[in-house]
């Protein structure tokens, strides 16, 4: 049966979204729950959205949003940035095609600039997702060490796949203890095989965490972690440092996913930030601009597993009495390294060092106005988060620093928060985190209290 949100939360949502509701209905008769992807989806039904400009959307109905969610912080030039057109048009104009399917410079290229920025990786190869970036991340780090296990933190995300749809958000009475959380399957059609492969960690609980890897260090090729788990809870750094040191001394490699913080916590994502060097990094989100990629960079002699050689295709039929395909790793993809997402992500980067401090500034202002606004109506808050992302969290708690202490906030009310402002012209997705660009400004920050303020005259 469908949970649906009570009409007390959606209040007035329906009277200002009828072509999204009939636009929705319209799209179940074709596609599962009218989504293509089920994160689209929210209850009652999804806005849909027809055009975006800057720093704002606009949906079937007319209705006009400064935009927080920045497709789940993709976006950080915001909508439709004139550089961005400008070096799509360029890319394909100059060359004659959207697509080579032959290596081509702007590989090499953005390849040059990532290992600049990111010093953990000496290498780096394409994907068309983050999806796709943890998967080769996490084959790579099964050919180097010959161990054929992960572990991952609870409450982090690193794609849709069977090995990492463990212990995402799970029901915190059916996850065990604190400090040795169960790994539990997050979808339906998941093989249980991988329950009893991904081991499931406590967040910034360092001893714990130590206990379990040197438990597992023999099975236990890696540990794939968001250092800024869902993008805006920060590990300390005794957390960070202190795993750095122990997967080294077990020989677990260590993977940070920087799908979401790469380029969001600073050009240099979270690793710069800590200075932390993980053996693996995977990037994804900002650095395509708006469009469809995935990184994976790291370390010389782990990424070169993956280099091919003599008779190592696999789909060279020609040799196949001395095929060396199983001497490499494999890893392929039709569209990897595109050339007209690598421009929009090459222009994107060149924006962001010019304007990253800005962006930086305009996140710590609103994040300022916003507290200011509900200790004045006394409610507690916090805004959670570093760099360019953060959540509201509806909490009297000190400290927000894993999953379970999240589980302690009031969603229920920041549900009606999150209604009430996309009635007062703020979207994000109902719950989700808040992301900013470089198209935020003053003028959107004042116009962003000013709907936080008739939101909470409205709720309180
Ligand atoms: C940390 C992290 N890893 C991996 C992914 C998967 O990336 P994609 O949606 O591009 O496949 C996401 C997506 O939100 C993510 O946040």
């Amino acid at each position: 049966m469908k949970v649906r949100y009570s009409d007390e939360i959606t209040d007035g949502f329906k009277e200002k979204t009828n072509i999204s509701y009939e636009l929705s209905k319209e799209a179940e008769k074709y596609m599962p729950g009218g989504v293509t992807a089920n994160i689209k989806y929210f209850d009652p039904y999804p806005i849909f959205m027809k055009k975006g400009d800057g720093a704002y959307l606009y949906d079937a109905d007319d209705n006009k949003y400064i935009d927080y969610l920045l497709s789940y912080g993709s976006l950080m030039l915001g909508h439709g940035h004139p550089e961005i057109i400008n070096a799509l048009e360029t890319q394909m104009k100059e060359h004659g095609t959207v697509l080579f399917g032959t290596p081509h410079q702007l590989e090499i290229e953005m390849a040059k600039k990532l290992v600049n920025l990111y010093p953990s990786m000496d290498k780096i190869r394409y994907t068309n997702s983050g999806t796709e970036a943890t998967l080769l991340a996490i084959r790579l780090s099964y050919a180097y060490t010959g161990k054929h296990k992960l572990a991952k933190f609870e409450g982090h995300y690193h794609g849709g796949y069977d090995q990492m749809l463990i212990s995402v958000n799970p029901p915190v009475h059916e996850a065990g203890p604190e400090s040795t959380p169960l790994s539990l399957i997050e979808s339906k059609g998941v093989d249980p095989y991988h329950q009893e492969h991904t081991i499931t960690l406590p967040f910034n609980n360092l001893e714990a965490t130590a206990e379990i890897l040197t438990k597992h260090q023999h099975e236990l090729a890696a540990v794939i972690l968001e250092p800024v788990q869902s993008g805006y809870i920060p590990t300390s750094e005794q957390f960070m440092t202190g795993l750095r040191e122990i997967t080294q001394q077990l020989g677990i490699l260590l993977i940070f996913d920087e799908v979401k913080t790469g380029f969001r916590i600073g050009l240099g994502g979270a690793q710069s930030f800590y200075s932390v060097n993980p053996d693996l990094t995977t990037l994804g989100k900002v650095v395509g601009g708006g469009f469809p990629i995935g990184i994976v960079g790291g370390k010389e002699d782990i990424m070169m597993i993956s280099a091919p050689s003599a008779f190592s295709d696999v789909f060279d039929n020609s040799h196949s009495s001395q095929s060396a395909a199983k001497e490499v790793l494999f890893h392929s993809g039709t569209y990897n390294g595109h050339p007209t997402i690598l421009a929009a992500g090459m222009t994107t980067i060149a924006v962001l060092e010019q304007e990253m401090h800005h962006v930086m500034g305009k996140t710590a202002a609103l994040k300022k106005g916003i507290h200011e606004l509900f200790s004045r109506k006394g409610i507690p808050l916090q805004t959670v988060g570093i760099g360019s992302i953060f959540n509201i969290v509806i909490t009297d708690q000190e400290r927000i620093s894993n999953y379970r202490e999240l589980q302690t906030a009031d969603f229920a009310w920041r549900k009606k928060l999150d209604f009430a402002l996309l009635n007062e012209g703020i979207y994000t997705k109902p719950l989700n985190r808040c992301s900013m660009s470089t198209v935020h400004g003053d003028k959107e920050i004042a116009l962003t209290l000013e709907a936080f303020e008739a939101a909470l005259n409205k709720l309180t």
